[in-house]
């Protein structure tokens, strides 16, 4: 069979999904909104080959074994299913972000393996069905099927989970100047602070109030009012940050570093520069801000102690079929 390319891109949450209802189907406690950026991506090629007797993955030019080959597999074998076919696959992919900057790359991988391998094995998916496919790999990877500013609803169930977009990329002209403050990979994958979720005293409150931000976040999007965004996104992250403080064990991600950044960031927005962060399961810090003044954010974030670099994302599109390489 003929292999096919994929695209996709990463993505950060402003309401961000921290905990699941359903583990295994990766149903998550509340729904989320994200924005796609542009110009990182992983690009992965799928093709299924009747010779091969198992899978194989090779990431930026290393075989990979073990637990990731295991959660490829295990996205292959559902698309294997739908297709009725049983060949074993090669995969390749590559990130144009650097490794270990802690960005997540599982939302864009999974994504482009979910739409790379469904067309290489001749099925013609719906956005909605490549979403709840992608959600399966890593929960954000749903959010990086659709383009522009994107919502994944919780849902109850396979079929009502999935996520779709809510304004185009070119909708509104903002930026993610991510402050890269640690290399390193993080102690705690997102897989198992999701499992523990539940055990912070917090979560059942953070979870109760999503749809109010949610619906604030939605509205602030539609309405390009920067202001509202910036005070929903940073209490999102701070409420999803004060759950994993407060679980068993206890998740620390913020570093001091990580603390000085968004120190900066809320004294410059008291002095009526627009700006404002928000914090994965690590120590980076993205800093949002309208596109125009991405370079004078992203330069001062340079002369913040302990800022290593600077990335600096616009929104980005759909995950797309590209010309193989
Ligand atoms: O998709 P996962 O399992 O890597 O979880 C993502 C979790 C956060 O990045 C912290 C929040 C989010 O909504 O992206």
């Amino acid at each position: 069979m003929e292999p096919v390319t994929a695209l996709a891109h990463p993505n950060i949450a402003f309401i961000k999904y921290w905990g699941n209802r359903d583990d295994e189907l990766r149903l998550p406690s509340n729904g989320s909104l994200s924005m796609n950026l542009d110009g990182l991506f992983t690009r992965t090629t799928v093709s299924f080959q009747p010779s091969l007797p198992l899978d194989e993955l090779i990431i930026n030019g290393h075989e990979i074994t073990g637990p990731a080959l295991e959660r490829v597999s295990f996205m292959l074998d559902l698309v294997r299913g739908a297709a009725k076919m049983n060949q074993r696959a090669e995969v390749i992919s590559e990130n144009n972000f650097p490794a270990g900057a802690g960005i997540a790359s599982s939302a864009s991988a999974f994504a482009a393996l979910a739409l790379a391998a469904t067309r290489a094995a001749g099925l013609d998916w719906s956005e909605r069905e490549l979403s709840r496919l992608a959600r399966r790999g890593s929960g954000s990877a749903c959010r990086s099927i659709p383009g522009g500013f994107v919502e994944w609803q919780a849902g109850t169930s396979d079929e009502d989970s999935f996520a779709f977009s809510i304004a185009p990329a070119d909708h509104w002209a903002l930026a993610d100047c991510i402050a890269i403050v640690s290399a390193a990979h993080k102690k705690t994958g997102s897989t198992e602070g999701h499992a523990i979720a539940e055990t912070s005293p917090l979560q059942a409150a953070r979870v109760a109030d999503a749809p109010r931000r949610l619906d604030l976040c939605r509205a602030a999007i539609l309405n390009r009012d920067f202001d509202s965004l910036a005070s929903i996104v940073e209490l999102d992250s701070d409420m999803m940050h004060a759950v994993m403080m407060t679980s068993s064990p206890a998740l620390h991600y913020w570093q001091s570093a990580s603390i000085a950044v968004m120190e900066s960031v809320r004294s410059w927005r008291r002095d009526g520069t627009p700006a404002c962060y928000t914090v994965d399961a690590g120590a980076n810090v993205h800093v949002l801000c309208p596109e125009n003044d991405a370079q004078e954010i992203a330069s001062r974030l340079r002369e913040i102690d302990g800022v290593k670099d600077v990335l600096t994302a616009r929104v980005g599109g759909p995950a797309e079929i590209v010309e193989n390489s």
